[in-house]
């Protein structure tokens, strides 16, 4: 790994053993994108990749006498840029624009220096991704002036040692000498030289988060986006442009993902010359942010990851970054321990006794973590009082949260608390203290969202009340896990505190209250597992996952649903990242019923654990479950931190197929899911990933034993023939059926070849 620069032909080199990253002071002293794939040979000149063209008719020509490149005059329309701005000449969507005091908007940014450092260097107050060491990786600053303004431009590039990835941000400083407003300011700007890519976004509703949508590049703009708040349910803050022939496991893709958790923008805009720019960042619309004399923004970071080895290869990627190298503390490499959430056994109908009882039969059955969900504070017996007032409600629960949770401790088992900080009601004694506190515009009505408003999380004093309550519980009692939830977006997005020029802030300032209560909670209590929630996946987004490395991924609890929530969220996020569980039949979200082993073979895949009471179930389904557990806990290393690869999609016909594999490629799960049953079916095999062409492996349940090398050739066999039609079918063989395979390599002197 190494980052080059030329002196005399101005280019930069960023690369390593995967990718390479090429760019250019232009003529003009703009930076110019010459290429990002896979690594080239280092050359000392790359400037030969610099094209533009002066087009007849609708070229304007940047205005500077002595900028003629090989006769052409410089029209920056037509020319890839690193961090496009908007009206000189260049006519794309802008990665910064600036509004100053004489109305203008437009800047000059060129360069002046930079610098290169090894590691990387962390974003004051954002979360972001790490070194552990300065060998891990090398980043470079670009420093760049619009000297009219006095306002400086930091490029941040940092390219790892491992892996096709560049995170990349953006700081704009203040230097001039009068106050400006920063109305754009993008985290990534990329210009690619074509358009001949598949756009993928991972889009849905509450209850169906993350479904994967394909569609094929065009001219014009193509965006996703969140203006809610947060992420959102609706859209996530990453993109996938893949070539069309590249598939799920070869081919050029690149994923571009934004480590953010409010509002967003995703955008791919494809010129009439056929070049695309990709934008990603903070959503301009609404952004506006003044910078006084001395002052900076920081954007959050983006990260490309680029593969050639399709989307797979781009998946494990991004799920080893993120879950080494932007996940921290004490549970980042930790197996998770498998929970009982009471929410969907009792939702807010529980005394302290009928927890004790859910949590005993769990703790039979050999379940690690109890875990308390809504209800348990104020005067929270519906969605309709209490949020605000964090403190345990004593008719429900006689000695506190810490008498519930010695008790539970004294069955063995961790216990774990629900809050959600950010929100108060109307009717709680929070709000009637401090009804300023939500964020209203001034004499306009304030909209309620699940009967709340929404705390005004950009002004500290607020921040500081909640971490306060929720500090005084934690240090008090013997908690080991919050669910952190967050109900509702957020609407009529205005601080009383901020002044009128300043309340485009107030979105991003929001969300770094958010971050700053997580900061401060995981600083004073770095045991404590964090799981994030937003009504299900409303905020599962790789800001989050700095503070939380596990998420609730969606309120839909079906286990068929979950495969198309789960699959779509596995493109960018660890197995060890999504919080999955079974639950009861029929479905409360979609009251369908699909067999318990079903319901924990896709909840494998993911953190596992129980969202129902234990007692409800059949002594049969309860030795079941007993064996589901004593499963999970001997493969949980596997399933969370083994390579994961996506066989067969949900999103494209009957079946579901995906596969673990360790590192040592000696242990490997695969989980095959069929949704609906057909008789007299062809012949099946499926084609197996990741394992070692040499090693014979024994699938634990025929021990019937094949090489790798057939194993991935050939495939699997996973015929059923004649399903549906044997007779005494118990349903085991019906709709949502299931299987796990799994694989061990044997040593060699067992072999059975
Ligand atoms: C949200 C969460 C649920 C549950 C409820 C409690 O909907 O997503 O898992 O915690 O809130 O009110």
């Amino acid at each position: 790994m190494s980052i080059l620069f030329s002196e005399h032909a101005k280019t930069f080199h960023l690369y390593n053993q995967e990718i390479s990253y090429i760019m250019t002071v232009l003529p003009n002293g703009h930076m110019g994108q010459l290429y990002f794939g896979k690594r080239v040979h280092h050359r000392e000149d790359f400037s030969y990749l610099y094209e533009t063209a002066q087009r007849p008719m609708s070229s304007c020509v940047y205005e500077d006498d002595d900028i003629l490149s090989d006769g052409y005059s410089l029209s920056l329309e037509h020319v890839k840029q690193e961090y496009g701005v908007y009206g000189t000449t260049d006519f794309r969507r802008p990665a910064v624009e600036i509004l100053q005091p004489n109305g203008s908007r437009i800047c000059d940014f060129k360069y002046k220096r930079h610098e290169i450092m090894g590691g990387k260097p962390g974003l004051a107050g954002l979360p972001a991704t790490y070194t552990e060491d300065g060998g891990e990786a090398e980043t470079l600053r670009l420093i760049l002036e619009d000297s009219l303004t006095g306002v400086i431009l930091e490029l941040l590039y940092t390219i790892f040692v491992r892996g096709g990835i560049l995170a990349r941000s953006a700081k704009i400083t203040n230097e001039g000498k009068e106050a400006l407003h920063l109305t754009t300011a993008m985290s990534l700007c990329m210009d690619l030289p074509d358009y001949d890519y598949e756009w993928l976004q991972f889009s849905g509703a509450w209850a169906r988060e993350r479904h994967l949508k394909v569609r094929k590049l065009e001219q014009g703009i193509q965006a996703v986006d969140s203006r809610r708040g947060h992420s959102s349910h609706e859209h996530n803050p990453f993109i996938v442009l893949k070539r069309p022939s590249a598939d799920e496991f070869q081919g050029e893709v690149i994923g571009f993902s934004l480590i953010y958790s409010g509002n967003f923008l995703a955008q791919a805009e494809v010129d009439t010359h056929d070049t695309t720019r990709v934008l990603l960042g903070i959503h301009p619309m609404g952004f506006d942010w003044k910078l006084e004399r001395g002052e900076s923004f920081q954007t959050p970071e983006a990260v490309m990851v680029y593969s050639q080895q399709g989307l797979n290869g781009m998946s494990q990627t991004f799920h080893r970054l993120y879950q080494k190298r932007l996940a921290r503390g004490y549970w980042r490499d930790r197996e998770r321990p498998i929970l009982n959430n009471n929410w969907e056994a009792t939702y807010f109908d529980f005394t302290e006794d009928r927890l004790v009882e859910i949590a005993e039969k769990a703790k039979e059955c050999g379940v690690e973590l109890f875990v308390l969900d809504d209800g348990w504070f104020g005067e929270r017996s519906s969605d309709h009082a209490g949020l605000g007032d964090w403190a345990a409600n004593t008719e429900r629960l006689p000695r506190g949260i810490t008498g519930l949770a010695e008790r539970i401790e004294e069955l063995g088992m961790k216990f774990g608390l629900w809050f959600e900080p950010e929100m108060v009601n109307e009717d709680s004694d929070l709000y009637r203290a401090h009804p300023d506190w939500i964020l209203s515009t001034p004499e306009r009505s304030a909209s309620q969202g699940r009967n709340q408003y929404v705390l005004d999380f950009s002004r500290k004093e607020v921040v500081d009340c909640i971490y306060e309550m929720m500090a005084k519980i934690l240090s008090e009692a013997k908690v080991s896990y919050i669910k952190w939830d967050m109900n509702r977006s957020i609407t009529e997005c205005y601080s009383k505190v901020l002044p009128p020029d300043r309340q485009g802030e107030v979105f991003h300032r929001y969300i770094l209250g958010v971050y700053d209560l997580y900061e401060r909670l995981n600083t004073a209590f770095p045991r404590l597992l964090f799981e994030s929630c937003a009504s299900g996946g409303g905020r599962f987004d790789p800001g989050i996952l700095y503070y939380a490395p596990q998420g609730w991924a969606s309120d839909d609890s079906d286990a068929i649903e979950r495969l198309r929530i789960q699959y779509g969220t596995s493109f960018c996020y660890p197995i060890s990242s999504i919080g999955s569980h079974v639950s009861v039949t029929p479905n409360h979200q979609v009251f369908r019923n699909t067999p318990l082993s079903t319901r924990a073979n896709v909840a494998y895949f993911g953190t596992f654990g129980y969202e129902l009471d234990l007692n409800k179930l059949t002594e049969e389904e309860q030795k079941i479950v007993k064996e589901q557990i004593v499963f999970m806990k001997k493969y949980r290393k596997l399933l969370q931190f083994g390579t994961f690869y996506r066989l067969l999609s949900p999103f494209e016909g009957n079946l579901t197929c995906w596969m673990v594999v360790s590192e040592d490629q000696k242990e490997a799960v695969i989980g095959w899911y069929r949704t609906l049953s057909h008789s007299n079916l062809p012949f099946a095999r499926v084609r197996l990933h990741g394992l070692n062409p040499d090693f014979c492996y024994e699938e634990q349940n025929t021990l019937e034993t094949h090489f790798g090398d057939e194993l991935m050739n050939i495939g699997l066999i996973t015929s059923d023939g004649m399903s549906g039609q044997v007779e005494g079918c118990t349903g085991e063989y019906g709709d949502f059926d299931s299987r796990l395979y799994i694989l061990k390599a044997l040593p060699q002197n067992e072999r059975k070849d």
